[in-house]
């Protein structure tokens, strides 16, 4: 199988084009470096407020945390003033980012309320002085994150990838579903091939769905992109990502070793410690995660109650422990 393969952008090469999706309240550092060491090409960060960058907000700061180690890493914005994306792009620049990608996909209330994320599907020209915006004040990466359209009756990601291609954007990534899907129905791979028809200059990333290898090959097939970006089918399951790269060199597709799937949640664990602020803080993140990484196990229901009921980090963790451990799957 040859669909994958690395991706060159003006400034740098991916390895590979499968990405890791932008998912806030997930896709914090260790989450991003796990995604990393399974073979995730590049990640992005939980969607950061560009008001929240200006004005020095602490809760966005930590949003911001990176390690050489991710490098490259797209750090994501989503605003509606031009003036304030353009001043945290120049901070941002300032302080080293690489690369940064506009969130025009988010389907949240209070996004919409404030013309930000998905809104910016119904207001082109806005998005257009967004874009020009940032670009003007951004010499790395600069990509954007869409939606096909508002609703079914106005698709406008064909029309918003040729704007982004004028307005210097230099990979657009597409989640087939408009803003009012939310997440009901299934993406919509035709219309992800129609913005990549229409924006032959730039690498468009398909996203929506994405569970195992077979999708990921399937929808590179259909759509024509040049990448696909995985989000929800990578929480709790990294080696989704290990598993389409050997599929695509035709070597067997294999589940984690139990030792293994311990060892990862277990270097996924350590690394949250540095990160979160508090116990109580990374102790809720943890019970998101196991129950991710628990999905689809022998008593994982009654694991995930015990761990929604534990009352400390100490308990999450002997929890942990003895159900992933290595000599359960034996005894
Ligand atoms: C919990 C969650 C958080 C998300 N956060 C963001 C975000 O911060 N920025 C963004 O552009 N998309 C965000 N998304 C959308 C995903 O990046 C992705 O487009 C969507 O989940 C569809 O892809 P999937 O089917 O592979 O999950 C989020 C989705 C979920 C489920």
């Amino acid at each position: 199988m040859t669909s994958i393969h690395p991706i060159d952008l003006r400034s740098l090469r991916l390895e590979s084009n499968l990405v890791m999706a932008p998912l806030a309240g997930v896709s914090n550092l260790p989450f991003r470096l796990i995604a990393r060491e399974a073979g995730a090409a590049m990640t992005f960060t939980e969607t950061v407020s560009a008001k929240g960058l200006v004005t020095g907000g602490k809760k966005t700061r930590r949003l911001l945390d990176t390690s050489p180690r991710e490098d490259p890493v797209g750090f994501q914005l989503f605003g509606s003033d031009p003036a304030v994306l353009a001043e945290a792009a120049r901070t941002l620049e300032g302080e080293g980012a690489a690369w940064l990608d506009l969130n025009v996909g988010c389907p949240v209330k209070k996004f919409i309320r404030n013309n930000a994320g998905s809104a910016l599907l119904r207001d082109l020209p806005l998005a257009g002085s967004i874009m020009q915006a940032i670009r003007a004040n951004f010499s790395g990466t600069f990509s954007v994150k869409i939606r096909t359209g508002w609703d079914s009756k106005s698709i406008v990601a064909p029309e918003f990838a040729r704007m982004a291609v004028d307005a210097g954007v230099e990979l657009l990534s597409v989640h087939g579903r408009t803003r009012c899907q939310q997440y009901t129905g299934k993406a919509d791979r035709q219309i992800i091939r129609r913005v990549v028809e229409a924006a032959p200059e730039i690498p468009v990333l398909a996203n929506g769905d994405v569970t195992s290898p077979r999708d990921a090959f399937d929808m590179l097939e259909v759509t024509g992109a040049a990448g696909v970006m995985i989000g929800r089918g990578a929480i709790g399951n990294p080696w989704l990502f290990s598993q389409t790269l050997a599929a695509s060199r035709s070597e067997p597709v294999q589940e984690p070793t139990a030792t293994e799937r311990l060892e990862t949640i277990e270097r996924h664990i350590s690394m949250m410690e540095s990160h979160c602020e508090s116990d109580q803080a990374r102790a809720s993140l943890l019970k998101k995660y196991l129950a991710a990484y628990s999905r689809g196990m022998r008593g994982s229901a009654r694991f995930r109650q015990a761990t929604l009921e534990a009352e400390d980090l100490k308990t999450i963790l002997s929890l942990t422990r003895s159900f992933f451990s290595p000599h359960r799957e034996a005894a």
